[in-house]
């Protein structure tokens, strides 16, 4: 079978981190085109990847071989990027959020059972090796049942600027947590019900940003169909490291997972002063097995394996949760999601 031929849509920060796995870990794809409206991107990240930059999708359609897209745009132009990749037949994988509303969510699954092709969602969490160990042995009942989930991500970094606006991006609870929505679900097995949400801004003035509705510290509770009861929370920019952790509490005992500490590197000078350790510093480090896990989940799912990563329902699911959480802090109240199902 011949390699499968992959474009990257937007060559920014997880753009440019998805070409290159691809280039380096995945035997059975190659990267033939690297599409960004800004051309100075496309370009820097096509040199080195034996790839033809392109301005749009549609140019990149018209001047090279592709079987499949990877989209890591802002999250604003994910609806029509997938629509217009699925019509033209090409597999797509989506960076997360999926998109902005659920009725976009449903555009983008519509368009991939029409023809019939891959939509994978990029929930990284769901092929870092620690979180599959912990969903399985949750599966094979070690802790019994889940009666309680505790997710939170702190970034160190501000996201790029569309990020900052909740009309382009839905904030920091679709840039950052909803990563957390997911897990919460996947662990769980269950589907969240009602959400509360706190947001607050507490750097926003001293890193210039002005934009309405800007938020960098958030704290969402949540219920479940099952009756277990969870919290989300995420800060960022969070300046100590970059921090993933989850806790998973059953009607037997206890999994958690993840570590603020990096790698087990001890640095003792003084010993009236103690130790120091290596903290995760960044997203693509923290994660770097999962992204090559699921980029590789991806093409062997284009290949023809099974398709067993987050899929269309996964992404409509978090970006309702996120929608609801936006609303119970505009509101001041809790959010039922309708129609939410066990
Ligand atoms: N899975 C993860 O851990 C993770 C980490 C970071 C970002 N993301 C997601 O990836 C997506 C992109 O985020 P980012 O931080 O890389 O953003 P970014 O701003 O760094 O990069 C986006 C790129 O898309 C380009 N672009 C914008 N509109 C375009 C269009 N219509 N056509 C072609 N190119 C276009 C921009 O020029 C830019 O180069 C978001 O959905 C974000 O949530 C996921």
């Amino acid at each position: 079978m011949p390699p499968t031929n992959v474009c990257l849509i937007g060559a920014g920060r997880a753009g440019a981190l998805h070409a290159t796995n691809v280039h380096r870990y995945v035997p059975d794809a190659r990267m033939t085109a690297i599409v960004d409206d800004d051309a100075a991107r496309a370009a820097d990240v096509a040199a080195g990847l034996d790839a033809k930059p392109f301005a749009t999708l549609a140019a990149a359609i018209a001047g090279a071989d592709i079987d499949a897209v990877v989209i890591a745009t802002p999250t604003f132009t994910h609806r029509d990027l997938a629509v217009e990749a699925l019509e033209a037949g090409l597999h797509v994988f989506c960076e997360k959020p999926m998109a902005l509303s659920a009725a976009e969510c449903d555009d983008m699954s519509h368009a991939a059972a029409a023809a019939g092709r891959v939509l994978q969602i990029g929930y990284v969490r769901r092929y870092q090796p620690e979180f599959v160990e912990a969903f399985a042995r949750i599966a094979n009942g070690d802790i019994g049942d889940v009666t309680m989930v505790k997710s939170l991500t702190r970034g160190p970094g501000l996201p790029p600027a569309w990020a900052h606006d909740i009309a382009l991006s839905n904030g920091m609870l679709a840039e950052v947590n909803s990563h957390c929505f997911d897990t919460v679900r996947w662990m769980t097995g269950s589907e969240v019900t009602r959400v509360y949400a706190e947001v607050a801004n507490h750097k926003g003035e001293r890193n210039g940003i002005t934009v309405e509705g800007f938020y960098d510290t958030a704290v969402v509770t949540l219920r479940f169909a099952s009756d277990a009861v969870g919290v989300v929370d995420g800060v960022c920019p969070a300046q100590y490291g970059y921090d993933a952790r989850v806790e998973v509490i059953g009607t037997e005992g206890l999994i958690t997972i993840g570590d603020t500490l990096g790698m087990p590197v001890l640095t003792c000078v003084d010993r009236s002063v103690g130790g120091t350790r290596p903290v995760h510093k960044t997203w693509p480090e923290r994660f770097s097995w999962g992204y090559v896990h699921e980029i590789t989940g991806f093409v062997d799912a284009v290949r023809g394996g099974e398709m067993n990563g987050p899929d269309g329902v996964d992404g409509k699911r978090a970006v309702e949760i996120v929608v609801a959480a936006n609303r119970s802090w505009q509101e001041t109240r809790p959010v039922e999601l309708v129609g939410a199902a066990a």
